[in-house]
C-alpha cells in the first residue's frame, strides 16, 4: 500500500524562484534564505519519495476570478509552468501522477470532500517556488507531483479545519491506494505577508512562530485559527497559512519536528518551513 512518510510546509515568493533563475542565490540578500534549505535537499535525498502531492495556491493565474475554485486537484499527466508576466521561469515540466490522484478524488468524496477535478492547469510560483526550494534545479523534478489548489485570493477561504480535516481525508486516500508509494505532502505559502494597502510590509514572527510550535505539537491551536485572526495577525496574505494545515491533518496526530528554519524577510514575506514526519 502506499504510505505517508512526511509532511514538509514552506514559504513561496515570487522573488525567490526569480533569484534563482537569475542565479543571485550569492548575494547577500539571499544567502540566509537559501541556506535554510539545504538540510531539506539532504533529507528528500534520503527520503526517496515516489510522488509528492503539493498544496499550493494559484494566484489568478490557471484560474481568473471568473472561477474561482475552493479545492483543486491536478489529476492530469503534466502541469507546465505558467507565464505570471515575464516569461514561465526556466523549470521542468511538473509531472503529475493521474491513478493517484483519480484514487484521492474517489477517496476523499465519500469523506465529504468534493474536490474540482483538474484536467489542464499552468502551475505559478506558488507550486514552482517550493519544488525548487526543495530540489533546487534539477533536469526534471526527482518525482510526479499531485498539485491540490487551495483558494487563498478570494473571500471566502477555507477555514483552517476545513483544510486540516481534509488531510486528515487525503491520508486515508493515500493509504488506500495499492500500489507501495512513498508519498511526501507539502503544505505552502505563508508565514505573515501582507503585499498591499497601509500595512504592506507587515510580518508577524510571533505569531509565525506560535504557529510553527503548534504544527510540531498536536496543531491543535493552528487549526482553529479563524480568518479574521490570520487577517489581523498575520496580514492579508498570512492565510495562506491555511494550506500547511492540509499537511499537517494528514500526518498522525503525534509528529516528531526532523527540521525548523525561519527568516525575515524575503521580499514581503516572512519565510518559515519545518519538516514533519509521524512519531514512531
Ligand atoms: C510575495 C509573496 C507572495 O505570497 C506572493 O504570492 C507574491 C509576492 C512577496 O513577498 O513579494
Ligand atoms: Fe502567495
Amino acid at each position: 500500500m502506499a504510505k505517508l512518510v512526511g509532511g514538509i510546509c514552506c514559504s513561496h515568493v515570487p522573488a525567490i524562484g526569480a533569484a534563482l533563475d537569475l542565479g543571485k542565490t550569492q548575494e547577500p540578500y539571499w544567502t540566509r534564505v537559501f541556506s535554510g534549505f539545504e538540510k531539506s535537499k539532504e533529507w528528500f535525498r534520503q527520503m526517496k519519495p515516489d510522488v509528492c502531492i503539493v498544496v499550493f495556491n494559484d494566484h489568478a493565474t490557471a484560474f481568473s476570478m471568473d472561477i474561482v475554485p475552493t479545492f483543486a486537484l491536478g489529476c492530469a499527466a503534466e502541469f507546465p509552468p505558467a507565464d505570471e508576466g515575464w516569461g514561465p521561469r526556466p523549470v521542468p515540466v511538473v509531472k503529475g501522477h493521474p491513478q493517484l490522484a483519480a484514487h484521492i478524488a474517489q477517496s476523499v468524496i465519500n469523506d465529504e470532500f468534493d474536490l474540482t477535478v483538474v484536467n489542464k492547469m499552468e502551475v505559478d510560483h506558488g507550486l514552482t517556488v517550493p519544488l525548487s526550494l526543495m530540489f533546487g534545479q534539477p533536469e526534471e523534478w526527482p518525482c510526479p507531483v499531485i498539485p491540490l489548489a487551495v483558494n487563498v485570493v478570494l473571500f471566502p477561504p477555507p477555514s483552517g479545519k476545513r483544510c486540516f480535516d481534509l488531510g486528515k481525508a487525503i491520508r486515508k486516500a493515500i493509504e488506500s491506494y495499492p500500489e507501495d508509494l512513498r508519498v511526501v505532502i507539502f503544505g505552502t505559502g505563508g508565514m505573515s505577508h501582507q503585499i498591499s494597502g497601509p500595512r504592506a510590509g507587515l510580518i508577524n514572527s510571533e505569531f509565525d512562530k506560535a504557529f510553527l510550535d503548534s504544527l510540531a505539537g498536536d496543531a491543535s491551536y493552528a487549526k482553529d485559527i479563524k480568518h479574521v485572526t490570520y487577517m489581523r495577525e498575520a496580514g492579508a496574505e498570512g492565510i495562506e497559512m491555511v494550506m500547511w494545515l492540509v499537511a499537517r491533518g494528514a500526518m498522525d496526530a503525534k509528529v516528531e519536528e526532523k527540521y525548523r528554519f525561519y527568516t525575515v524577510p524575503a521580499s514581503n514575506t516572512a519565510v518559515g518551513h519545518i519538516i514533519l514526519e509521524n512519531a514512531a
